[in-house]
């Protein structure tokens, strides 16, 4: 404990010594989530990550996350220094989707609309029309639709699913999927929510559909923490990462959060409801990177200057 608490104190002198910032998800752990705000840095989901590092005066930003919410940083402000605690912490949607082999799936369907969700890499981003986020995708491809377009949509297949049985668009879908989301388990929640049918169940769409049919809110991470404080329930199964819980906790205290089901226990269960990922950021490598100024995230200019145009749609289309 008494670690933990130096630590923490190193990394606010460091934050200020080296004017930086530090931006985080609701997924990494607590402590960093706490600081981040504390230090007057964020804490949301990955649209408010992206828009928040942009708007930044700051030089350095310190981005507590997976490997594209850096990128993105990096790739809307060329000109700061986008640090990590651990380069190596990606997302099995990015892994999912090579760029090339991406790039010659848009070559084959010229005719649509390409539309990509922000866990993808910078050159995948540099090949669509638009980015999304799971804030704004529904609304976004709705748009798309009215305006009778065809759309090709990457990678993730059960956000991909849920958005184009919304709104009844027509989507060409990649078969990429999240390793955390995918384990949570349709019919072990229908029988969770028999033992708690006072609950509210709050389901990120990359969850199977069958866990998103239950949902009585579907949203990123940010819409589901305000449903948990907005709704007038006082339980809550919560189908997401439960990197959110502690969140979830401080703005709703009283109420009570459930995870819901995954495939098992941690034997058989790749990654029971944590990014293995996001649990790779932690107090010391934060303080190591700060007082260092290593694992600086870097994006090919021209790659980024292309991807651009795809993240810069869906932010002008979000204000
Ligand atoms: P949000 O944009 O909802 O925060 O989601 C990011 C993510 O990686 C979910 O797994
Ligand atoms: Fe990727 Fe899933 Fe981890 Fe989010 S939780 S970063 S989608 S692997």
């Amino acid at each position: 404990a008494d670690e933990k608490i130096l630590l923490k104190e190193r990394i606010r002198t460091l934050l200020r010594e080296r004017d930086a910032v530090l931006v985080a998800h609701y997924y990494v752990d607590g402590d960093l989530q706490d600081l981040a705000e504390e230090t007057g840095g964020c804490v949301s989901d990955s649209l408010e990550m992206a828009r928040f590092g942009r708007d930044h005066p700051a030089k350095t930003l310190v981005v507590a996350g997976v490997k594209f919410m850096g990128e993105t940083a990096k790739i809307l402000s060329p000109e700061k220094t986008i640090l990590m605690p651990d380069l190596d912490a990606t997302c099995s949607l990015d892994l999912g989707c090579d760029p090339d082999e991406f790039a010659s799936f848009c070559d084959q369907h010229p005719d649509r609309t390409v539309v990509v969700y922000a866990n993808t890499s910078a050159a995948v981003k540099a090949r669509a029309d638009w980015m999304v986020t799971s804030s704004i995708g529904l609304d976004i491809v709705q748009h798309l639709h009215a305006q009778g377009k065809k759309i090709l949509w990457a990678p993730d297949k059960h956000l991909g699913s849920y958005i184009q049985k919304q709104t009844g668009a027509d989507m060409l879908l990649w078969q990429g999927s999240c390793l955390v989301h995918d384990e949570f388990k349709g019919i072990e929640l229908d029988l969770l929510k028999a033992q708690h049918p006072e609950a509210k169940v709050l389901v990120h769409p990359e969850s199977p559909a069958n866990v998103v049919d239950q949902a009585d809110v579907i949203g990123s991470t940010s819409q589901l923490i305000a449903a948990a404080v907005s709704l007038p329930a006082t339980t809550f199964i919560v189908a997401t990462d439960n990197g959110i819980l502690h969140k979830m906790r401080l703005a709703a205290p009283g109420k009570t959060f459930i995870e819901a089901p995954t495939a098992g226990n941690s034997a058989t269960c790749k990654s029971c409801a944590h990014c293995p990922w996001m649990a790779m950021n932690g107090l010391r490598n934060l303080a190591d990177v700060l007082e260092n100024l290593s694992n600086e995230i870097h994006v090919d200019p021209a790659v980024g200057e292309q991807a651009k145009v795809s993240i810069n749609r869906m932010l002008d289309f979000a204000a």
